[in-house]
């Protein structure tokens, strides 16, 4: 009996291992393709698709914000595969507070106020700017709460908070797999661009909200009564 519930822990830890490993590959992979729609961005192509019909503009600001967040995308989503693995920090607390820091800085003082900035331009409307500035001013405000609570050893609201940026960061690939969804679908309306950037974000992080909430009602049920108030 003791046996088989160890087998079958041991069974759902390797699916998860398996689950998150399939996950960073594709991020990885995801980014990698982003990277390479830049041969339309250096030197900027007003013919691609994301840059069409921005030529009036693009110099005149635009290219500051525009170019700040391509230099900062693809490194602080990379480093947030790499600062969610316990094996790092249990093997080298330094490189995980070094890494942190460089991730806590990519996104406050990068990726949160070029993605503002951008957002006041979103081609496809309003509704789809509003989603991606209340992205940009979450992913700041969790990743400032992160390092703060990193700051004053409070080590699991600074694992929360890091696991909400990490998500909001996440939503670029989020985008684009529901971006490649849709087109393989053939499924074309004016109102999906900005549903999808919404739920990029929204749904992971509800996600997270919820499970974090039961894992933690059920350790907090599984306390002895002696640590209970
Ligand atoms: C949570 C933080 C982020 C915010 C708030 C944000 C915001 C934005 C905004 C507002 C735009 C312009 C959208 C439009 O005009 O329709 C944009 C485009 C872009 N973003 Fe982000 N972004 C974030 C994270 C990322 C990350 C992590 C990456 C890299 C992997 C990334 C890569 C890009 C690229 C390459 C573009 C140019 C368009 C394209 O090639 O798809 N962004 N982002």
């Amino acid at each position: 009996m003791c046996y088989n519930a160890a087998m079958n822990s041991l069974r759902s830890i390797t699916a998860v291992r398996v689950l998150v490993i399939l996950v960073v590959l594709l991020i990885w992979k995801v980014t990698v393709s982003i990277i390479w729609e830049y041969r339309n961005y250096v030197p900027p192509n007003f013919e691609s698709d994301f840059l069409f019909g921005r030529d009036p503009y693009f110099w005149g600001g635009y290219h500051w914000a525009f170019y700040i967040h391509l230099l900062a995308g693809p490194p602080s989503l990379m480093l947030g595969t790499i600062l969610i693995s316990q094996r790092l920090r249990r093997r080298s607390l330094a490189w995980h507070r070094r890494l942190g820091r460089v991730e806590v800085a990519l996104v406050l003082l990068m990726i949160a106020p070029s993605g503002l900035w951008m957002a006041f331009y979103a081609a496809t409307g309003a509704v789809a700017g509003v989603g991606l500035g209340l992205l940009a001013i979450a992913a700041a405000t969790c990743a400032w709460c992160g390092w703060r609570s990193a700051v004053t050893r409070r080590l699991e609201a600074h694992r929360r908070w890091m696991w909400r940026t990490f998500l909001l960061l996440g939503s670029a690939v989020v985008l684009r797999i529901l971006g490649g969804l849709t087109t393989v679908l053939q499924w074309d309306a004016d109102w999906l661009y900005a549903a999808s950037i919404w739920a990029s974000w929204l749904v992971p992080l509800l996600v997270f909200e919820i499970s974090s909430s039961s894992s933690s009602r059920v350790r907090w049920r599984t306390l002895p009564s002696s640590m209970t108030p």
